[in-house]
């Protein structure tokens, strides 16, 4: 397992080739996944450990990715300590009562392994199903949660978030702190259980200004990272529209940075201190064009991943639904060759 070209990677060591995995790639098109799924609420799904080791599978059974990605999602955690939310299909998570005072912060309790035995349960039968491939566990970075948690659901400008974050510290970095342990107990619990890995996905706090990331965000993400290094694991930290956040997201601690695709790769070496790995970041939507525009894409990420002292290849985001998976199939098939010549 030390060997798989996706740890190698991460830990910036000589690779056979450029490992390849996808943000969101299980759980999205695939018609086997649809199957599964129908009549089945998302959050059901989560705390199911048969669907959840069959879905995280079915990417790496028909991609060859290197790395899996635990079939779960950044809301589970709130769920398991009893926060009332749902996740409504095509909206995204909805909560019952949104967080803004005192009051509403004393309902974020803390997460014990035992609120979450399905998720114990899933990474271990995974990690006898998966054999050789790392299996990456992953939990939402602060912002991004403390942004549901506020706003109540998906925002565009996350607005009421910002609100707290500039008007009321004392409160505001209270909630971080709540959810920085959360983040911290339920990565444990996923890493203890046998993940190779793990990702945070702050995905909203690219909306953050530099100075306030380093003042309101960082000092929370950089615990989970400093608390989680004692498990040994590669830690990955991923956010969308982050390009003027990318040196600070390295500050904060991970072993890799995640970028989206508005930054070039060579770019994101000259923003990101030395000592850290990059992933990235291939356009969820060239995926549509044809496929002479998704190799030259493809190749031109790989040239410019090149200059970094590690490199996984990804997409800039997630996996966009409708993407037909003959064309991510045959994209995994070219990172990995056209990265084994070099
Ligand atoms: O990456 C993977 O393949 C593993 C599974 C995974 C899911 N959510 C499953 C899911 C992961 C890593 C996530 C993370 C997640 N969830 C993030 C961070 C990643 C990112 O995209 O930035 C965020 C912001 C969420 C919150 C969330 N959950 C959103 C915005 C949505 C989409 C709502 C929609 O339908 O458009 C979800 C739902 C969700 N999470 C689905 C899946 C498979 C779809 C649910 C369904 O089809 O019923």
């Amino acid at each position: 397992m030390g060997e798989s070209p996706f740890l190698l990677a991460c830990r910036r060591k000589p690779v056979p080739h450029t490992p390849v995995w996808f943000m969101r790639q299980a759980g999205r098109s695939l018609p086997e996944y649809l199957r599964l799924r129908e009549g089945v609420p998302m959050l059901e799904s989560c705390t199911r450990p048969d669907m959840v080791v069959e879905i995280t599978m079915q990417p790496v059974r028909r991609y060859g990715v290197d790395a899996a990605i635990y079939y779960s999602d950044i809301m589970v955690p709130l769920k398991a300590i009893g926060v009332d939310l749902d996740i409504k299909p095509g909206v995204g998570p909805v909560i019952a009562d949104p967080i803004r005072d005192a009051a509403g912060l004393e309902t974020l309790r803390p997460l014990i392994p035992d609120d979450v035995p399905y998720v114990t349960e899933a990474v271990r039968g995974l990690t006898g199903e998966l054999g050789g491939t790392p299996l990456i566990g992953f939990a939402g970075g602060p912002f991004t949660l403390a942004s549901y948690l506020i706003e109540g659901g998906p925002s565009k400008n996350q607005d009421r978030t910002k609100a707290m974050m500039y008007g009321d510290p004392a409160l505001w970095n209270a909630m971080m702190g709540r959810l920085a342990d959360l983040t911290i107990a339920f990565l444990k619990v996923q890493v203890e259980a046998g993940a190779s890995a793990i990702q945070v996905f702050d995905s909203w706090v690219g909306a953050v200004a530099p100075q306030d990331y380093r003042e309101s965000v960082l000092p929370h993400t950089a615990r989970i990272f400093a608390e989680i290094e004692a498990l040994g694991v590669p830690r990955i930290h991923f956010g969308v529209g982050t390009g003027e956040l990318l040196g600070l997201m390295g500050e904060a601690g991970a072993d890799v940075v995640g970028v989206d695709w508005r930054v070039p790769l060579d770019e994101a070496v000259r923003r990101v201190e030395p000592g850290k790995a990059l992933q990235g970041n291939l356009d969820p939507a060239v995926l549509f064009a044809p496929w002479e525009a998704v190799e030259r894409r493809a190749l031109d990420v790989l040239a410019r991943g090149r200059t970094a002292e590690g490199h996984v290849f990804n997409l800039g985001h997630g996996v966009l639904p409708s993407t037909d998976p003959g064309v991510l199939a045959r994209l995994v098939d070219l990172v990995h060759e056209a990265s084994a010549e070099h």
